[in-house]
């Protein structure tokens, strides 16, 4: 509870934390005005609904509805209580809280708390002085030394030693006065049959301790030294350890992992130590377990990029891509490193070396481009296959959040299968074509008043434009490859355009074959108009012609989109949905600005 801390101390903490710093060393936020956007931190989404709002100084998501202050914002992010977060922003801003009380019920989870760290700590230690300097650890040093490590790394993770004894660590945690049953509800002890006295998970083994963020040991993986079955053991989840939020080399590579704004996600302890020891502190291991979204979240607090190291066969194939898409979801932006077939990290660095390994690195392919090419390699050449490798990737495509991002993969994968992009467009963004010539006759069928808005000027342009298709083969190759749409925006002129495009003679056209062209009146208007043009009048204009033609579309548009934005505007207001509001407001002024 805590109305047992002072009031006027809470006070001074809120004051003096800005939640918009706070929650920015979180995520990234996007300002505008007294908003910032960025993606929820407690529920997954693809834009941006989570606002911060300066002013108020409170955060709220219109997507899953959480709300609070600074203080419950940390609560939330970081699984604090109340207490504990008034106490973590007071640090942050260097305000003690002199006295606190618990209720007793906290109080007693707390003391528990500490007391399976520091039973994890005694553990370690223990470890960590049998592979340092026991007699019975030489096995393990000579085994460490083997695979090139020394002193250094393993004093630096803490590495240790579990003796080839039933009851080596059941013993020295006993001595030290800890409880069996605290000690078997860590995994580090399981009880004895029959009477018998509880006995050692680990024996034999070598052991490297999971560090959490404070560098307090949650649980253990151990290895054995030779080829016996299990390889790996790992603490199972107790009160102070869940595998997928936690990932192995984090406490040691965080740092790096800011600097360079990348994470290397690699499959094995020893993966991330050969890593770190050739010079690539910014790795970590998942411990046992596929990437989850706590993991994805937990990077993306230091890491603007995921690099994905798997084993290179058909197992780390298939961790790859399911991490994918648990980056994707989370909007972290994964690459793929790739090394020779049956390599892992580890044997990689050893055989080829750390420059090797930076080349590597700098060819990291982006996930997707890779998903692709495995797709289409795994489904053969065949129509079939091809069709197959299509669907699997249009499905991938269209979890892509960025639209440019998704056109140009759907662009590179229509020129490698020889399909049709709009096909593909279409498969990825759910929507099914509509074949051009029906387009067209909607468009023929709407009067040239349908476009009052189109100024004269545009309109005189493009009658101008009509005449030199008329009589400049030069201009029909421009505009046929500025595109008839970008450059006529009057429906009727355009279809006219068009139809001059589309005559088979390279001779100018008489004047009754100009007119048959036109549907309607209004058609056969604009055609006498143009006929009656004086050549000499804009023989020197055909620069200007373009532009305005140009310039005219590009405005009408912009126009269109303006009258969207301000409908969209209006019923993101009645629905009160303050950040899309903000949004499109945004995106209002940009296109009132480009009017302009
Ligand atoms: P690997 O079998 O690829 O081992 O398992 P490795 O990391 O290359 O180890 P070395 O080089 O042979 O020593 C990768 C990871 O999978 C988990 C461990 O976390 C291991 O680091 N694993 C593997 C287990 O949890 N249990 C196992 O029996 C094997
Ligand atoms: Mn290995």
């Amino acid at each position: 509870m805590h109305g047992r801390i002072p009031e006027e101390k809470i006070q001074e903490i809120r004051d003096r934390n800005d939640i918009v710093e706070v929650v920015s060393s979180y995520l990234p936020l996007k300002a505008t005005g007294p908003n910032n956007f960025g993606l929820c931190p407690f529920h997954h989404e693809k834009s941006p609904s989570f606002n911060v709002n300066a002013a108020r100084q409170i955060f709220h998501c219109f997507g899953c509805g959480v709300s609070g202050n600074v203080f419950s914002f940390l609560m939330r992010m970081e699984g604090l209580s109340f207490v504990e977060a008034v106490r973590r922003l007071g640090d942050r801003v260097g305000v003690q809280i002199e006295r606190e009380t618990l209720s007793p019920e906290e109080q007693r989870r707390r003391h528990q708390q500490v007391l399976y760290y520091r039973i994890n700590e005694a553990a370690c230690d223990f470890f960590h002085a049998n592979l340092m300097r026991s007699e019975e650890g030489k096995a393990a040093r000579d085994y460490l030394k083997k695979r090139g490590y020394g002193h250094e790394i393993a004093r630096e993770f803490r590495l240790g030693y579990a003796l080839d004894r039933w009851d080596g660590l059941t013993r020295n945690l006993a001595e030290k006065g800890f409880e069996g049953k605290d000690i078997q509800t860590l995994g580090l002890t399981r009880p004895g049959q029959q009477g018998r006295g509880d006995y050692d998970l680990f024996r034999g083994r070598l052991i490297f301790p999971i560090l959490d963020l404070h560098g307090q040991v949650q649980a253990f993986g151990g290895r054995v030294l030779g080829d016996e079955l299990p390889k790996y053991l790992n603490s199972p989840e107790s009160p102070i350890y869940h595998k997928a939020r936690i990932l192995y080399g984090l406490y040691q590579g965080r740092e790096e992992m800011r600097r360079t704004g990348e994470a290397i996600v690699v499959e094995g302890y020893f993966d991330q130590l050969a890593l770190h020891r050739a010079g690539f502190p910014q790795a970590v291991a998942t411990c046992g377990t596929a990437l989850t979204e706590e993991h994805a979240q937990l990077l993306k607090r230091y890491a603007k990029k995921a690099l994905l190291l798997f084993d290179q066969d058909e197992a780390g194939r298939r961790a790859t891509f399911k991490a994918m898409d648990v980056l994707q979801a989370a909007g972290l932006p994964a690459a793929v490193i790739t090394l020779d077939e049956g390599d892992d990290p580890d044997s990689f660095l050893a055989g080829k070396g750390a420059e090797a390994f930076r080349h590597r690195l700098q060819a990291a392919r982006p996930v997707m481009e890779v998903f692709i090419d495995d797709a289409l390699a795994r489904h053969g050449a065949s129509v079939e296959g091809k069709a197959k490798a299509v669907e699997e990737i249009a499905a991938k495509l269209r979890g892509l959040t960025d639209a440019i991002e998704r056109s140009l993969y759907v662009r590179a994968v229509a020129q490698k299968v020889g399909f049709d992009e709009s096909l593909l467009q279409a498969k990825v963004s759910g929507r099914r074509p509509s074949p051009p010539a029906q387009r067209q006759e909607v468009r023929a069928k709407r009067p040239s008043s349908a476009t009052p808005s189109a100024p004269a000027s545009g309109l005189r342009a493009q009658m101008m434009l009509l005449y030199l298709l008329l009589r400049e083969p030069q201009a029909q190759v421009r505009v046929k490859e500025e595109g008839v749409e970008n450059l006529f925006l009057d429906a009727n002129i355009k279809e006219l355009a068009e139809k001059i495009l589309n005559l088979p003679a390279q001779e100018t056209p008489s004047a009754e074959s100009l007119l048959s062209l036109a549907v309607d009146e209004a058609q056969k208007d604009i055609v006498r108009g143009v006929l009656r043009e004086d050549a000499a009048a804009f023989a020197e204009e055909e620069e200007a012609i373009f532009v305005d033609c140009r310039q005219a579309v590009a405005k009408e548009k912009l126009r269109r989109r303006r009258q969207e934005l301000n409908q969209l505007v209006q019923r993101a207001e009645s629905c009160g949905d303050q950040p899309e509001m903000a949004r499109l407001q945004a995106e209002l002024m940009q296109v009132n600005r480009q009017l302009k």
